[in-house]
């Protein structure tokens, strides 16, 4: 079940914290390091449960992955043996899905399970098979495992548009990507991802040898090359992260400053914590301040694709709207069964509604802190919140997912003046010898 944070409401949040690096680019720049034929050094990576379950995934392909402490791993492919992904492991965590592209395109074969759907939606794969298709991976889909092959060993480059029904997909456009830079010729991805995270990682292959054209923009063009040799990289700072403790110091009428951070990354969601009654300051390069003295105010906003507002932070905002006087709609369009959060918020006296893939959210003048249960990450994130502004204690349950995504969330909250304890989960007692 995952251990339990309880939180004491009432308090601002107020000071300084420092954002770790991204789980959503650390993810991919771990599964790259399966193209390079030598050593690759990442710095910066956070200590996370997904980051540690990938590394597991890694290391049964074959990469030697040496984890420092202090956020740098050092790693190297040592073995080609296997190029399976078992279902114990990926069922854990869908981004396992990022060996694929890799595999393929070095080795010529991967067998990867099925990630299979979870509790944020559907979730399909079809981009990330589409993409590799059109580089000429031979693929079936054999007892639940995708198995691709390359024939004759190798990819060749070609022409794809990877749009999908929500826009672009960013787990198809890195698996695309890693793939076509082994490929043989030219291959030009249309309809792109252009999240930041992609761009970290495109940064990355080609500091190993890669060349990609059109970083940052929705037509990537790589020129394939016979291989990739060593390369060192700083994950990016995680925008999610430091959105999170954005939007808490707007719930919270506290005053934060946020170290680590790329503002250039979060236009939309400074946009709407302006909107909503923040003030958002860029102190100095990497340094913002966020602090509410005034009323909040009731926004509308649309999860979409980047540079608009992130899925990933649509569940914190949502918390903080319970507390905005008037009518806040919010629209999911990444994700639309995104909701689980909803229920939990009305336990604790918020006032919302779904209507389709949008919440209808009526300001409340106070929540009151209750049992509550996370069920995914981000609904995690966006409860601990809610806990932080409402009346009382609030116990929520299902921590582990938080911690998936979260590095030492407690204690940077705690840092910034809140009162969170974990509470561990109830271990089987010890057998008697
Ligand atoms: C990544 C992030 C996740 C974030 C999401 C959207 C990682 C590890 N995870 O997930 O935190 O919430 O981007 O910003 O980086 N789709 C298809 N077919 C596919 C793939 C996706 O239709 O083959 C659809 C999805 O159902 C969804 C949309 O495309 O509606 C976007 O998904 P995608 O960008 O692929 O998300 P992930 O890469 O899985």
């Amino acid at each position: 079940m995952g251990d339990t944070f309880i939180v004491e409401g009432g308090r601002a949040l107020q000071g300084s914290v420092r954002v770790s690096g991204a789980k959503n680019a650390a993810l991919p720049l771990l599964a790259a390091t399966l193209l390079s034929e030598g050593r690759c050094v990442l710095r910066n990576v956070p200590d996370l449960v997904d980051v540690r379950t990938l590394l597991d995934i890694l290391r049964e392909v074959g990469l030697a992955a040496d984890w420092r402490g202090n956020g740098v791993v050092s790693c190297r492919v040592e073995s080609q043996a296997s190029s399976v992904a078992r279902y114990e492991l990926v069922s854990k965590m869908r981004a396992s899905i990022y060996l694929l592209g890799p595999l393929v395109a070095r080795r010529g074969f991967a067998k990867v399970s099925l990630p299979g759907g979870c509790v944020i939606g559907l979730r399909p794969v079809d981009l990330h098979l589409k993409g590799l298709r059109a580089l000429g991976a031979e693929i079936s889909l054999d007892h639940g495992y995708i198995v691709a092959k390359a024939p004759g060993g190798r990819l060749r480059g070609a022409h794809v548009f990877l749009g999908g029904p929500m826009g672009s997909s960013v787990g198809a456009t890195a698996n695309t990507l890693m793939a076509a830079c082994l490929a043989d010729g030219k291959t030009v991805i249309e309809g792109a991802a252009c999240e930041p995270e992609i761009d970290d990682l495109a940064h990355f292959l080609n500091r190993m040898g890669a060349t990609i054209e059109g970083i940052g923009t929705p037509r990537l063009v790589i020129t394939g090359v016979p291989s990739l040799g060593s390369a060192s990289a700083s994950v990016m700072p995680d925008r999610i992260e430091a959105g999170t403790f954005m939007v808490g110091a707007a719930l919270t009428g506290g005053d934060v400053r946020i170290e680590d951070v790329r503002l250039d990354h979060m236009a939309a969601v400074v946009d709407k914590l302006r909107e909503a009654g923040a003030e958002v300051t860029e102190e100095e390069e990497g340094i913002c301040r966020v602090r509410r003295t005034g009323a909040l105010r009731p926004v509308h906003m649309t999860t979409l694709p980047y540079p608009a507002y992130p899925t990933d932070l649509q569940a914190q905002l949502v918390a903080m709207l319970c507390l905005a006087p008037g009518i806040s709609v919010v629209t999911e369009k990444i994700y639309p069964d995104r909701f689980h959060h909803l229920a939990e918020l009305n336990r604790m006296g918020a006032d919302i509604q779904k209507e389709g893939c949008s919440a209808i959210v009526r300001g409340v003048e106070r929540l009151s802190g209750t049992d509550v249960e996370a069920t995914d990450l981000r609904a995690a994130a966006a409860l601990v919140l809610a806990g932080l502004a409402a009346e009382g204690r609030t116990r929520v349950h299902a921590i582990h997912y938080l911690d998936r995504g979260y590095e030492r969330m407690e204690q940077k909250l705690v840092a910034l003046g809140a009162a969170v304890a974990r509470e561990a989960a109830q271990r089987p007692a010890a057998r008697a010898a």
